[in-house]
């Protein structure tokens, strides 16, 4: 969400704070009932009308983004109001809805609070300040919900931006490693949706990818970016930022079920890796996604103590590590996607953003002295 969307969304949490006038449909086919609703409702709120379903459709899809409540009769020529209604809230769920009806039909009824997410019913002859009330806690409802809902973008907007701000800072602490987080989400993300993956699951790889190494937030800089090989004892350290970051996310809630994943992405298929020294199945599958997509990264990056390795020697090198190193059917279906692989290897950011989830329609820009250094150009 970009300065002035927010701008935009506050604004129209004040405006409906303010009580600005909503607008209420009423549809009617007689015109008398239709003139008495309006005077009844009329001053509090802006009114459209409509004398059956079709017309009242039209309405919908040309101002349904302004209509907030909808009061409609049952019984009407063209289209029954349940059936009218039902078509509303496909396209437009979010407009509360009111009936009137002459009797009580317990199958109308049902019919219409299940498939038309029916707000109330009223029973005809009713008197104006019952509809009055109806409508007004209808209202409410509705404005409820738009608060809810712009709350909740924002919320979402507000962790993403400070996973990717986290995930940014982290990869800066060692030039080498500029960018790999994302690349390491990116392919991820490529190798999990070719497996199928709903997208809640999509979500949860792309912030695991994003903070897989946030544990090296507390190994010191000199060990971290140490020029040559690194002792014994400093080996033992720098192994220790799996389980670090695990113990960093697992008491957020949102992070809980990821930890596991950041914990076990250095582990090995034959049960040689860090630090459980889990085997095959009882590392997570995605710890094994994350596990491929950094193993690859690391291969095609420039590191103090080696140039970066060519995509094929990487691929290559992934083949022969696969049911050793690597799971080997996840590894093959790595291996297959290697053009895809490379493409997001050379323009990371971009294909990026086309499978981010939880990045999706936002706005996010990477300061410039953050930006991925130009060593993936292999
Ligand atoms: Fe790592």
């Amino acid at each position: 969400m970009s300065s002035g969307d927010l701008k935009e969304s506050l604004e129209s949490i004040v405006n409906l704070s303010n009580n600005e006038k909503q607008t209420v449909l009423i549809v009617d086919d007689e015109e008398n009932n239709l003139q008495l609703l309006k005077r009844t409702l009329r001053g509090a709120y802006n009114i459209l009308t409509a004398h059956n379903g079709i017309e009242a459709l039209e309405v919908v899809k040309t101002k349904g983004d302004d209509i907030s409540l909808i009061v409609s009769d049952q019984k009407m020529p063209v289209m029954e109001g349940t059936e009218f209604l039902k078509e509303v809230n496909k396209t437009n769920p979010q407009i509360i809805k009111i009936l009137l009806t002459g009797h009580v039909d317990t199958d109308i009824i049902v019919s219409a609070i299940n498939d038309c997410n029916l707000f109330q019913y009223i029973l005809k002859p009713f008197e104006p300040e019952e509809l009055k009330i109806a409508v007004e806690s209808g209202i409410d409802k509705y404005v409820l919900a738009s608060h809810n809902k712009i709350f909740y973008t924002e919320l979402r907007e507000l962790f993403y931006k400070t996973i990717r701000a986290i995930s940014n800072a982290l990869d800066t602490r060692d030039s080498y490693t500029n960018g790999h987080s994302l690349r390491v989400t990116l392919y991820s993300m490529i190798l999990a949706r070719e497996l199928k993956l709903d997208d809640k699951y999509l979500e949860d790889i792309e912030i695991a990818g994003l903070l897989h190494d946030i544990g090296k937030i507390v190994i010191p800089q000199n060990i971290l970016c140490k020029n040559g090989k690194l002792t014994d004892e400093e080996f033992l350290v720098m192994k220790s930022h799996p389980s670090k970051g695990e113990k960093i996310v697992i008491n957020i809630k949102k992070l809980n079920k990821i930890s596991a994943w950041v914990k076990t992405h250095h582990e090995k298929w034959d049960g040689t890796g860090y630090p459980d020294r889990l085997k095959g199945e009882e590392i997570p599958l995605a710890g094994r996604i994350i596990a491929l997509a950094d193993t690859y990264d690391a291969m095609t990056s420039t590191r103090p103590y080696r140039t970066a390795l060519s995509h094929e020697t990487a691929i290559n090198e992934i083949k022969r590590c696969l049911g050793t190193q690597f799971d080997p059917k996840l590894g093959e279906l790595f291996v297959s996607l290697s053009d895809k692989i490379d493409e997001a290897r050379k323009n990371p950011e971009a294909v990026y953003m086309k499978y981010s989830i939880l990045g999706k329609n936002i706005d996010f820009k990477i300061p410039s002295e953050f930006m991925p250094a130009s060593q993936t150009k292999v």
